[in-house]
């Protein structure tokens, strides 16, 4: 099994860059961001508890988000041919857990790092937030939730690259061209 952290800023392409990844390798997309706003649409009341964070680009608690990924293990994990993990772990405690996570089921996973200029993520973001209904796609939210991913993700790179799990790749520019240069890194990999 091939299981990816594809990591970056918001607006590094990491849901874009999915999609090709699951076509051409067969592997399961897990955006955690995605499974988030499934529950804020549900109207529950943990459902209205996360929209308050994510509208301030703040974080879901670890143990709610680590938990979430447990069930996804536990559900799926089975019989797949790997998993992309789209949006976790983005704190180091959440990364500690994912590993005990996987080493638990005998796997692991690797680290593919977009690495996107700042003024490229913030026009992304931008022009993304005039059709994608996102509460979190708006200046003010878009400059908190980079802050935070430089104070709470960045240091993750850290951590897999220690172990010798760390692909960065150059995630500027077009859109195709980013999708060859990951699938060139991950084709070693499989
Ligand atoms: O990954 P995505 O950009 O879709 O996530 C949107 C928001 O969901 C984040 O800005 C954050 O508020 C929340 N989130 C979180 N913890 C995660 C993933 C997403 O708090 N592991
Ligand atoms: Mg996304």
């Amino acid at each position: 099994m091939l299981n990816i952290i594809l990591c970056g800023a918001p607006g590094s392409g990491k849901g874009t860059q999915s999609e090709p990844l699951v076509r051409q390798f067969g592997l399961e997309h897990l955006s955690t961001g995605d499974v988030l706003r499934e529950e804020i649409k549900s109207g529950s009341p943990l459902g209205q508890q996360i929209d308050a964070l994510i509208s301030r680009g703040e974080f879901v608690p670890d143990e709610h988000m680590i938990k979430l990924i447990e069930q996804f293990l536990d559900t799926r994990a089975d019989d797949c041919k790997g998993i992309i993990f789209d949006g976790f772990p983005r704190t180091l405690n959440q990364a500690h857990a994912l590993t005990e996570l996987l080493n638990q089921r005998q796997l692991n996973a690797v680290m593919i790092d977009l690495q996107v200029d700042e003024q490229e993520v913030i026009q992304r973001l931008i022009n993304r937030g005039k059709t994608s209904g996102r509460s979190d796609d708006n200046e003010a939210t878009i400059r908190e939730r980079l802050a935070i991913y430089h104070q709470r993700t960045q240091p993750i790179a850290q951590y897999y690259r220690q172990r010798g799990n760390y692909y960065p790749i150059d995630g500027n520019g077009d859109m195709q061209q980013i999708a060859e240069r990951i699938r060139q890194v991950v084709s070693r990999l499989v």
